[in-house]
Protein backbone atom coordinates (compact mmCIF):
# COMPACT_ATOMS: atom_id res chain seq x y z
CA UNK A 1 0.00 0.00 0.00
CA UNK A 2 1.55 3.61 -0.72
CA UNK A 3 1.15 6.09 1.44
CA UNK A 4 -1.34 7.55 -0.19
CA UNK A 5 -3.51 4.73 -0.02
CA UNK A 6 -2.59 4.39 4.01
CA UNK A 7 -3.34 8.32 4.58
CA UNK A 8 -6.57 8.19 2.64
CA UNK A 9 -7.74 4.54 4.46
CA UNK A 10 -6.92 6.76 7.78
CA UNK A 11 -9.07 9.53 6.51
CA UNK A 12 -12.06 7.33 5.46
CA UNK A 13 -12.10 5.83 8.53
CA UNK A 14 -11.38 9.11 11.14
CA UNK A 15 -14.86 10.41 9.16
CA UNK A 16 -16.49 6.87 9.52
CA UNK A 17 -18.94 7.94 6.60
CA UNK A 18 -21.56 5.39 4.99
CA UNK A 19 -23.44 7.77 1.99
CA UNK A 20 -22.00 11.33 1.75
CA UNK A 21 -19.65 12.41 -1.29
CA UNK A 22 -17.01 15.14 0.03
CA UNK A 23 -14.85 16.94 -1.92
CA UNK A 24 -11.87 18.30 -0.95
CA UNK A 25 -10.24 21.32 -3.11
CA UNK A 26 -6.36 22.21 -3.40
CA UNK A 27 -7.21 25.95 -2.98
CA UNK A 28 -7.55 28.71 -6.19
CA UNK A 29 -4.87 31.29 -6.58
CA UNK A 30 -5.47 34.48 -4.79
CA UNK A 31 -5.42 37.32 -7.07
CA UNK A 32 -3.35 40.73 -5.79
CA UNK A 33 -6.10 43.53 -5.67
CA UNK A 34 -5.69 46.08 -8.43
CA UNK A 35 -2.80 44.48 -10.38
CA UNK A 36 -2.70 41.38 -12.88
CA UNK A 37 -0.55 39.48 -10.47
CA UNK A 38 -1.11 36.33 -7.54
CA UNK A 39 -0.09 35.42 -4.41
CA UNK A 40 2.41 33.21 -4.47
CA UNK A 41 -0.34 29.47 -4.61
CA UNK A 42 0.67 26.78 -2.22
CA UNK A 43 -2.08 24.22 -2.01
CA UNK A 44 -4.25 23.55 0.95
CA UNK A 45 -2.83 21.28 2.76
CA UNK A 46 -5.43 18.58 3.20
CA UNK A 47 -5.55 18.32 -0.57
CA UNK A 48 -1.45 17.86 -0.59
CA UNK A 49 -2.00 15.41 2.29
CA UNK A 50 -4.27 12.92 0.58
CA UNK A 51 -3.48 14.12 -3.10
CA UNK A 52 0.71 14.30 -3.05
CA UNK A 53 0.21 16.87 -5.54
CA UNK A 54 -0.75 20.51 -5.64
CA UNK A 55 -2.06 22.17 -8.22
CA UNK A 56 -4.79 24.96 -7.96
CA UNK A 57 -8.11 24.38 -8.74
CA UNK A 58 -7.67 20.55 -8.65
CA UNK A 59 -10.30 18.71 -6.66
CA UNK A 60 -10.16 15.51 -4.53
CA UNK A 61 -13.50 13.21 -4.02
CA UNK A 62 -14.74 10.58 -2.17
CA UNK A 63 -17.53 8.39 -2.72
CA UNK A 64 -18.74 7.21 0.72
CA UNK A 65 -20.99 4.34 -0.78
CA UNK A 66 -18.13 3.07 -2.62
CA UNK A 67 -15.44 4.05 -0.34
CA UNK A 68 -13.42 5.06 -3.48
CA UNK A 69 -11.05 8.26 -4.39
CA UNK A 70 -11.05 10.38 -7.25
CA UNK A 71 -9.07 12.89 -8.64
CA UNK A 72 -9.79 16.14 -11.11
CA UNK A 73 -7.23 18.23 -12.48
CA UNK A 74 -7.68 21.74 -14.16
CA UNK A 75 -6.98 21.70 -18.27
CA UNK A 76 -4.72 24.85 -19.64
CA UNK A 77 -6.23 26.49 -22.63
CA UNK A 78 -4.48 26.89 -25.46
CA UNK A 79 -3.62 30.72 -24.53
CA UNK A 80 -2.58 30.10 -21.50
CA UNK A 81 -0.11 27.19 -23.02
CA UNK A 82 1.33 30.58 -24.52
CA UNK A 83 2.27 32.58 -21.10
CA UNK A 84 2.69 29.77 -19.23
CA UNK A 85 4.54 26.20 -19.00
CA UNK A 86 1.69 23.76 -18.54
CA UNK A 87 2.07 21.42 -15.55
CA UNK A 88 1.02 17.70 -16.30
CA UNK A 89 -2.06 16.42 -16.73
CA UNK A 90 -4.17 15.89 -13.23
CA UNK A 91 -6.85 13.04 -13.23
CA UNK A 92 -9.96 13.35 -14.32
CA UNK A 93 -10.26 17.33 -16.28
CA UNK A 94 -12.36 19.08 -13.85
CA UNK A 95 -14.99 20.90 -15.84
CA UNK A 96 -16.42 16.71 -15.89
CA UNK A 97 -16.75 17.16 -11.84
CA UNK A 98 -20.91 18.42 -12.03
CA UNK A 99 -21.21 15.37 -14.07
CA UNK A 100 -19.48 13.22 -12.04
CA UNK A 101 -21.43 14.57 -9.39
CA UNK A 102 -24.66 14.31 -11.06
CA UNK A 103 -24.08 10.99 -11.97
CA UNK A 104 -24.51 10.52 -7.81
CA UNK A 105 -28.34 11.78 -6.99
CA UNK A 106 -29.77 12.58 -3.97
CA UNK A 107 -26.33 12.43 -2.30
CA UNK A 108 -24.78 14.72 0.80
CA UNK A 109 -22.25 16.58 -0.74
CA UNK A 110 -19.62 17.65 1.90
CA UNK A 111 -16.96 20.02 1.48
CA UNK A 112 -13.71 18.96 3.50
CA UNK A 113 -11.84 21.92 3.90
CA UNK A 114 -14.98 24.13 5.78
CA UNK A 115 -17.04 21.31 7.81
CA UNK A 116 -15.59 20.99 11.16
CA UNK A 117 -15.77 17.65 11.72
CA UNK A 118 -14.49 16.37 8.44
CA UNK A 119 -11.47 18.94 8.45
CA UNK A 120 -10.70 17.75 12.10
CA UNK A 121 -10.63 13.62 10.66
CA UNK A 122 -8.02 14.69 8.06
CA UNK A 123 -5.90 16.84 10.80
CA UNK A 124 -6.26 13.86 13.12
CA UNK A 125 -4.45 11.41 10.48
CA UNK A 126 -2.01 14.74 9.90
CA UNK A 127 -0.75 14.43 13.10
CA UNK A 128 1.11 11.15 12.71
CA UNK A 129 3.51 11.31 10.18
CA UNK A 130 4.33 8.91 7.61
CA UNK A 131 7.94 7.54 6.23
CA UNK A 132 7.34 10.03 3.26
CA UNK A 133 6.66 12.67 5.36
CA UNK A 134 9.52 11.96 7.17
CA UNK A 135 11.53 12.12 4.41
CA UNK A 136 10.57 15.23 3.07
CA UNK A 137 10.71 17.02 6.88
CA UNK A 138 14.26 16.00 7.73
CA UNK A 139 15.18 17.04 3.89
CA UNK A 140 13.90 20.45 5.07
CA UNK A 141 15.97 20.62 8.24
CA UNK A 142 18.82 20.14 5.76
CA UNK A 143 18.14 23.26 4.28
CA UNK A 144 17.79 25.21 7.29
CA UNK A 145 21.09 23.81 8.41
CA UNK A 146 22.98 25.58 5.28
CA UNK A 147 21.10 28.32 5.63
CA UNK A 148 22.07 28.82 10.07
CA UNK A 149 25.95 27.61 8.51
CA UNK A 150 25.77 30.31 6.29
CA UNK A 151 24.63 32.69 9.29
CA UNK A 152 27.57 31.56 11.81
CA UNK A 153 30.28 31.86 8.94
CA UNK A 154 29.11 35.39 7.45
CA UNK A 155 26.92 36.98 10.55
CA UNK A 156 29.05 39.85 11.76
CA UNK A 157 29.23 43.67 13.38
CA UNK A 158 28.30 46.15 10.42
CA UNK A 159 26.24 43.53 8.20
CA UNK A 160 22.43 44.48 8.50
CA UNK A 161 19.48 42.29 9.23
CA UNK A 162 18.31 42.24 5.74
CA UNK A 163 21.93 41.12 4.37
CA UNK A 164 21.84 38.24 6.96
CA UNK A 165 18.43 37.29 5.30
CA UNK A 166 19.04 37.54 1.97
CA UNK A 167 22.60 35.45 2.24
CA UNK A 168 20.67 32.71 4.77
CA UNK A 169 17.94 32.30 2.12
CA UNK A 170 19.92 32.06 -0.55
CA UNK A 171 21.28 29.21 1.06
CA UNK A 172 18.36 27.46 1.74
CA UNK A 173 17.41 28.12 -2.14
CA UNK A 174 20.60 26.59 -2.96
CA UNK A 175 20.25 23.20 -0.72
CA UNK A 176 16.96 22.69 -2.75
CA UNK A 177 13.95 24.68 -0.65
CA UNK A 178 11.60 26.45 -3.31
CA UNK A 179 10.62 28.61 -0.73
CA UNK A 180 10.85 29.40 2.94
CA UNK A 181 8.56 27.73 5.30
CA UNK A 182 7.53 31.09 6.85
CA UNK A 183 8.61 34.65 6.77
CA UNK A 184 12.52 34.51 8.00
CA UNK A 185 12.57 36.43 11.52
CA UNK A 186 16.28 38.07 11.71
CA UNK A 187 15.78 40.71 15.08
CA UNK A 188 18.79 41.96 16.56
CA UNK A 189 19.14 43.42 19.49
CA UNK A 190 15.78 45.18 20.62
CA UNK A 191 13.97 43.66 18.15
CA UNK A 192 14.14 40.27 19.22
CA UNK A 193 11.66 41.48 21.95
CA UNK A 194 8.84 41.07 18.86
CA UNK A 195 8.07 37.06 18.71
CA UNK A 196 6.98 37.56 15.32
CA UNK A 197 9.39 40.11 13.67
CA UNK A 198 8.87 40.27 10.12
CA UNK A 199 6.60 42.41 7.32
CA UNK A 200 3.61 43.94 8.85
CA UNK A 201 0.98 45.63 8.44
CA UNK A 202 2.48 48.63 7.07
CA UNK A 203 5.00 48.80 4.43
CA UNK A 204 8.33 48.38 6.58
CA UNK A 205 11.04 45.90 5.51
CA UNK A 206 11.47 43.64 8.14
CA UNK A 207 14.12 42.44 8.92
CA UNK A 208 15.34 45.88 8.37
CA UNK A 209 18.46 47.73 7.66
CA UNK A 210 19.60 48.15 11.17
CA UNK A 211 23.21 47.18 11.61
CA UNK A 212 24.17 45.05 14.50
CA UNK A 213 26.48 45.86 17.02
CA UNK A 214 28.72 44.64 18.91
CA UNK A 215 27.79 42.78 21.38
CA UNK A 216 23.63 42.49 19.99
CA UNK A 217 21.71 39.42 20.82
CA UNK A 218 21.00 38.13 17.27
CA UNK A 219 17.47 36.19 17.01
CA UNK A 220 16.96 33.97 14.01
CA UNK A 221 13.22 32.26 13.52
CA UNK A 222 13.65 30.86 9.63
CA UNK A 223 13.75 27.40 7.88
CA UNK A 224 13.16 25.57 4.11
CA UNK A 225 10.24 23.81 3.07
CA UNK A 226 10.65 20.70 1.12
CA UNK A 227 7.69 18.52 -0.52
CA UNK A 228 4.99 21.47 0.97
CA UNK A 229 6.70 20.14 5.11
CA UNK A 230 8.21 23.16 6.89
CA UNK A 231 11.34 23.57 9.10
CA UNK A 232 11.04 25.61 11.76
CA UNK A 233 14.51 26.64 13.82
CA UNK A 234 15.11 29.69 15.45
CA UNK A 235 19.07 29.84 17.39
CA UNK A 236 19.89 33.40 19.25
CA UNK A 237 23.94 34.07 19.59
CA UNK A 238 25.72 37.32 20.31
CA UNK A 239 27.93 38.68 17.64
CA UNK A 240 31.71 40.23 17.92
CA UNK A 241 31.58 40.46 21.83
CA UNK A 242 31.95 38.54 24.82
CA UNK A 243 28.29 37.80 26.27
CA UNK A 244 27.91 39.85 29.09
CA UNK A 245 27.06 37.60 32.40
CA UNK A 246 23.03 38.36 32.17
CA UNK A 247 23.22 36.58 28.16
CA UNK A 248 25.36 34.11 29.12
CA UNK A 249 22.76 33.04 32.10
CA UNK A 250 19.69 33.84 29.90
CA UNK A 251 20.91 32.08 27.04
CA UNK A 252 21.97 28.70 29.17
CA UNK A 253 18.74 28.93 31.10
CA UNK A 254 17.23 29.08 27.52
CA UNK A 255 19.47 26.02 26.40
CA UNK A 256 19.09 23.69 29.49
CA UNK A 257 15.05 24.21 29.67
CA UNK A 258 14.82 23.60 25.91
CA UNK A 259 17.02 20.31 26.60
CA UNK A 260 14.70 18.66 29.48
CA UNK A 261 11.56 19.71 27.50
CA UNK A 262 13.18 17.73 24.28
CA UNK A 263 13.93 14.73 26.48
CA UNK A 264 10.16 14.82 27.71
CA UNK A 265 9.05 14.63 24.17
CA UNK A 266 7.47 11.18 24.41
CA UNK A 267 4.30 9.16 23.87
CA UNK A 268 1.81 9.94 26.37
CA UNK A 269 3.23 12.58 27.98
CA UNK A 270 0.99 15.45 28.10
CA UNK A 271 2.13 18.27 26.07
CA UNK A 272 0.54 21.58 28.60
CA UNK A 273 2.95 19.56 31.73
CA UNK A 274 6.01 19.83 29.50
CA UNK A 275 5.13 23.14 29.05
CA UNK A 276 4.20 24.72 32.37
CA UNK A 277 7.75 22.76 33.27
CA UNK A 278 9.44 25.08 31.02
CA UNK A 279 7.98 28.07 32.62
CA UNK A 280 8.47 26.92 35.79
CA UNK A 281 12.40 26.65 34.76
CA UNK A 282 12.59 29.84 32.96
CA UNK A 283 10.48 31.97 35.74
CA UNK A 284 13.10 30.06 38.81
CA UNK A 285 15.97 31.42 36.19
CA UNK A 286 14.14 35.29 36.64
CA UNK A 287 14.19 34.84 40.01
CA UNK A 288 17.63 34.01 40.64
CA UNK A 289 18.55 37.27 38.63
CA UNK A 290 15.91 39.21 40.75
CA UNK A 291 13.63 39.86 38.44
CA UNK A 292 10.62 37.92 39.91
CA UNK A 293 10.34 38.04 43.45
CA UNK A 294 8.26 35.29 44.85
CA UNK A 295 7.23 31.58 45.22
CA UNK A 296 7.67 30.10 41.49
CA UNK A 297 4.17 27.81 41.44
CA UNK A 298 2.09 31.38 42.13
CA UNK A 299 4.24 33.27 39.86
CA UNK A 300 3.64 31.17 36.90
CA UNK A 301 -0.23 31.30 38.20
CA UNK A 302 -0.40 34.87 38.37
CA UNK A 303 0.73 35.34 35.13
CA UNK A 304 4.12 37.32 36.07
CA UNK A 305 6.34 34.41 33.93
CA UNK A 306 4.01 34.69 31.07
CA UNK A 307 5.03 38.69 30.71
CA UNK A 308 9.03 37.36 29.96
CA UNK A 309 7.62 34.21 28.62
CA UNK A 310 4.68 34.74 26.90
CA UNK A 311 4.39 32.11 24.13
CA UNK A 312 3.62 28.37 24.07
CA UNK A 313 6.44 25.61 24.17
CA UNK A 314 5.63 24.43 20.68
CA UNK A 315 3.48 23.29 18.01
CA UNK A 316 3.00 20.92 15.46
CA UNK A 317 4.74 20.95 12.28
CA UNK A 318 3.84 19.61 8.81
CA UNK A 319 2.59 20.40 5.67
CA UNK A 320 1.73 23.74 7.59
CA UNK A 321 4.37 25.58 9.80
CA UNK A 322 1.72 25.60 12.80
CA UNK A 323 0.32 22.01 11.73
CA UNK A 324 -3.49 20.96 12.38
CA UNK A 325 -4.49 19.22 15.33
CA UNK A 326 -3.23 21.05 17.82
CA UNK A 327 -6.04 20.91 20.25
CA UNK A 328 -7.24 17.13 20.86
CA UNK A 329 -10.89 16.47 20.64
CA UNK A 330 -13.11 18.27 23.54
CA UNK A 331 -10.51 20.83 24.45
CA UNK A 332 -10.49 24.33 24.23
CA UNK A 333 -7.84 27.09 24.55
CA UNK A 334 -7.50 28.33 28.04
CA UNK A 335 -7.39 31.74 29.81
CA UNK A 336 -5.03 30.87 32.30
CA UNK A 337 -2.27 33.38 31.49
CA UNK A 338 0.61 30.61 30.94
CA UNK A 339 -1.50 28.76 28.67
CA UNK A 340 -3.92 31.38 26.49
CA UNK A 341 -1.10 31.31 23.48
CA UNK A 342 -0.19 27.33 23.36
CA UNK A 343 -0.74 26.08 20.38
CA UNK A 344 -0.95 22.72 21.29
CA UNK A 345 -2.80 21.03 23.58
CA UNK A 346 -2.80 16.88 23.48
CA UNK A 347 -0.85 13.64 24.92
CA UNK A 348 2.04 13.46 22.79
CA UNK A 349 1.94 10.14 20.59
CA UNK A 350 4.42 8.23 18.41
CA UNK A 351 4.88 9.69 14.64
CA UNK A 352 4.40 13.10 16.13
CA UNK A 353 6.39 16.61 15.23
CA UNK A 354 6.38 18.99 17.24
CA UNK A 355 9.07 22.37 17.74
CA UNK A 356 10.17 22.84 21.42
CA UNK A 357 10.84 26.54 21.65
CA UNK A 358 11.03 28.14 24.79
CA UNK A 359 12.37 31.79 25.16
CA UNK A 360 12.74 34.48 27.13
CA UNK A 361 11.87 38.21 26.57
CA UNK A 362 12.07 42.13 27.61
CA UNK A 363 8.89 43.04 25.87
CA UNK A 364 7.97 47.08 26.37
CA UNK A 365 4.23 46.71 25.43
CA UNK A 366 4.28 44.13 28.54
CA UNK A 367 6.68 45.52 30.98
CA UNK A 368 6.17 49.16 30.58
CA UNK A 369 2.27 48.83 30.66
CA UNK A 370 0.49 50.64 33.67
CA UNK A 371 -2.12 48.06 34.23
CA UNK A 372 1.00 45.16 34.30
CA UNK A 373 2.95 47.88 36.60
CA UNK A 374 -0.04 48.15 39.29
CA UNK A 375 -0.74 43.65 38.83
CA UNK A 376 2.60 42.57 39.31
CA UNK A 377 4.44 44.96 41.37
CA UNK A 378 4.77 42.33 44.00
CA UNK A 379 5.75 39.92 42.10
CA UNK A 380 7.96 41.74 39.15
CA UNK A 381 11.36 44.14 39.69
CA UNK A 382 9.97 46.58 37.23
CA UNK A 383 13.27 48.62 38.10
CA UNK A 384 15.66 45.70 36.73
CA UNK A 385 13.74 44.88 33.90
CA UNK A 386 13.89 48.56 32.48
CA UNK A 387 17.66 48.40 32.54
CA UNK A 388 17.00 45.51 30.40
CA UNK A 389 15.31 47.93 27.94
CA UNK A 390 17.10 46.62 24.58
CA UNK A 391 18.18 43.81 25.23
CA UNK A 392 15.91 41.88 22.86
CA UNK A 393 14.77 38.29 23.28
CA UNK A 394 16.28 34.78 23.27
CA UNK A 395 14.65 31.46 21.57
CA UNK A 396 16.02 28.20 20.97
CA UNK A 397 13.85 26.27 18.87
CA UNK A 398 14.00 22.42 17.04
CA UNK A 399 11.49 20.22 15.42
CA UNK A 400 10.76 17.03 17.81
CA UNK A 401 9.96 13.57 15.89
CA UNK A 402 8.31 11.94 18.96
CA UNK A 403 9.25 7.96 18.99
CA UNK A 404 8.99 5.06 20.96
CA UNK A 405 12.60 5.42 21.75
CA UNK A 406 14.56 8.82 22.45
CA UNK A 407 13.01 11.78 20.85
CA UNK A 408 14.60 12.46 17.35
CA UNK A 409 15.40 15.92 17.02
CA UNK A 410 15.28 16.92 13.03
CA UNK A 411 17.45 20.13 13.45
CA UNK A 412 19.76 18.22 15.34
CA UNK A 413 22.88 19.16 12.82
CA UNK A 414 22.33 23.04 13.15
CA UNK A 415 24.39 23.97 15.79
CA UNK A 416 23.57 26.00 18.39
CA UNK A 417 26.72 28.82 19.54
CA UNK A 418 26.07 31.29 21.95
CA UNK A 419 28.15 34.06 20.31
CA UNK A 420 29.30 33.78 16.74
CA UNK A 421 32.51 36.12 15.31
CA UNK A 422 34.15 37.33 18.35
N1 LIG B 1 8.34 30.49 13.18
C1 LIG B 1 7.14 30.65 13.91
C2 LIG B 1 7.16 29.86 15.13
O1 LIG B 1 8.21 29.49 15.60
O2 LIG B 1 6.15 29.50 15.64
MN1 LIG C 1 7.80 27.41 15.87
MN1 LIG D 1 9.99 29.36 14.59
Amino acid sequence: MTSIDSRRERVAKNWGLTDEIVIIRSGSLVPIDGTDMHYPYQPHPNFAYLAAVGVPDAVLTYDAQQNHWETFGPRATSDELVWEQSSQDLGIPVAELEKWIASRPNRKICEANTDLRLNQGIGEARIYKDEDELDDLRSAALTSRAGFDWVFANASVGMTEREIQVGMEAEFFKAGAPRTAYQSIVASGPNGAFLHFFYGQDDTLRPTSRSLEAGDMLLIDAGGQIGGYASDVTRSMVVGAKPTDTQDFLWHLIQRTQEVAIDRCRPGAEWREIHLESAKMIGSGLIELGLLKGDIDSLVSSGAVALFYPHGLGHLIGLAVHDSGGYQKSREPSSHPQLRYLRTDRVLGKGMITSVEPGVYFIEALLQDPENQHTFANEVNFELADDMKGFGGIRIEDDIHVTDNEPEILSSAIAKPLVINW
